[in-house]
């Protein structure tokens, strides 16, 4: 391996999804077994002992992709030069709360981050919110990083995509590899819109393959976006390995791009797409080459489809309003 280490920085990373994602990305992973990774480490002060505990594992794994690790508090020192940034630290909910209730909470983690990531990340960073509420806490980081092109700053949906593909192939008794064109609409949260009309099963409709409205409405759609709730519930923490995976595979396809007759869902700044209203951090079906996305034009829109999109983006539209309000954009 001759070429520079890719600097990937994780904030959070002493929390549950830093348990799982950290070893993923040094093993290779993210950008295959022939990029070497230098992981920068935030955490907050008193979570430090634990994240040294953490790399003392690291350095026990010998990875032969993991060619550094520096740890820190300070957000301009951990995010100096880095090109790939995934925001994971903020508060998880418990069980009862609504991904909403975060807001004020996490919110201020984003305008310190954004700041810092601006002031000192490498010219080609790629920033992914995983931190709830994420879409709107990555729209918190972008308003602070007026020098950082908007379109880095991209937040998770991939968690809900998979569970999408994985709940519409326990239905169909196929494997998930015959599912593709799956797209996540909105917001990460209960208002999310899972589309089984654009979506391809086999390359048949996986709408019609279906053929039960009752199911797609009244039981698929809230499966998927109310899974989280239901980890909470059943695990007594949120979910960790299955949103590090996810992670993961946001960032990898971003870097490296998607597979040819596929997409997969990015909650990406709108470029006014799909009637979105441009700025909000809003997922929509994308492919990536050579490092830049695109979203997926064209597609058909039904008037049940209309309404659930509609439902959600007035929600991130909310959200933003919220932390306007409260002085965080
Ligand atoms: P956790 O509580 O186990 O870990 C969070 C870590 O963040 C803690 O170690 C904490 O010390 C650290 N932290 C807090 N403030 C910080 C700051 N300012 N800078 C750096 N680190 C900071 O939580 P977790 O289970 O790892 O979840 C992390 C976040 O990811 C939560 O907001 C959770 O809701 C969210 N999440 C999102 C998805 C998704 O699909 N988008 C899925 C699962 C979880
Ligand atoms: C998830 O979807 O699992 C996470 O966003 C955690 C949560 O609060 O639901």
């Amino acid at each position: 391996m001759s070429n520079a280490p890719v600097k990937v920085a994780v904030t959070g990373a002493a929390g549950q999804i830093g348990y799982s994602l950290l070893f993923r990305i040094a093993s290779g992973a993210l950008l295959g077994p022939d990029t070497p990774i230098e992981l920068r480490l935030l955490e907050i002060t008193p979570a430090l002992k634990a994240l040294e505990g953490v790399v003392m594992e690291l350095d026990d794994c010998a990875f032969p992709t993991l060619a550094g690790v520096q740890i820190g508090d300070d957000p301009t020192k951990v995010f100096d030069g880095v090109n790939m940034a995934m925001l994971v630290g903020a508060r998880p909910r418990t069980a009862g709360m609504e991904r909403g209730d975060l807001l004020s909470a996490n919110g201020a983690i984003f305008t310190a981050q954004g700041k810092a990531l601006n002031d000192v990340a490498a010219d080609d960073v790629k920033i992914l919110v995983t931190g709830n509420p994420a879409n709107t806490n990555a729209l918190i980081a972008m308003s602070n990083a007026p020098d950082i092109p908007a379109e880095r700053f991209n937040a998770l949906t991939r968690l809900d995509h998979n569970r999408a593909i994985s709940q519409l192939a326990a239905k169909l008794n196929v494997p998930v590899t015959e599912i593709k064109k799956m797209t996540i609409w909105g917001n990460h949260s209960a208002t999310q819109y899972p589309d089984l009309f654009n979506c391809e099963v086999g390359g048949k409709s996986a709408a019609e393959l279906v053929d039960d409205h009752n199911w797609l409405e009244n039981d698929f759609i809230p499966t998927v976006a109310k899974r989280g709730a239901a980890i909470i519930a059943a695990r007594g923490s949120s979910s960790a390995a299955s949103a590090a995976n996810a992670t993961i595979e946001h960032m990898r396809d971003w870097a490296l791009g998607t597979p040819d007759g596929d997409w997969v869902s990015m909650a990406v700044p709108s470029d006014g797409s799909y009637g979105v209203q441009e700025g909000l951090i809003s997922s929509f079906p994308c492919t990536v080459k050579d490092g830049k996305y695109e979203i997926v034009q064209g597609l058909e829109v039904n008037d049940f489809s209309r309404a659930k999109i509609d439902a959600s983006v007035a929600e991130l539209a909310e959200e933003q309003a919220a932390v306007k309000e409260l002085g965080l954009i």
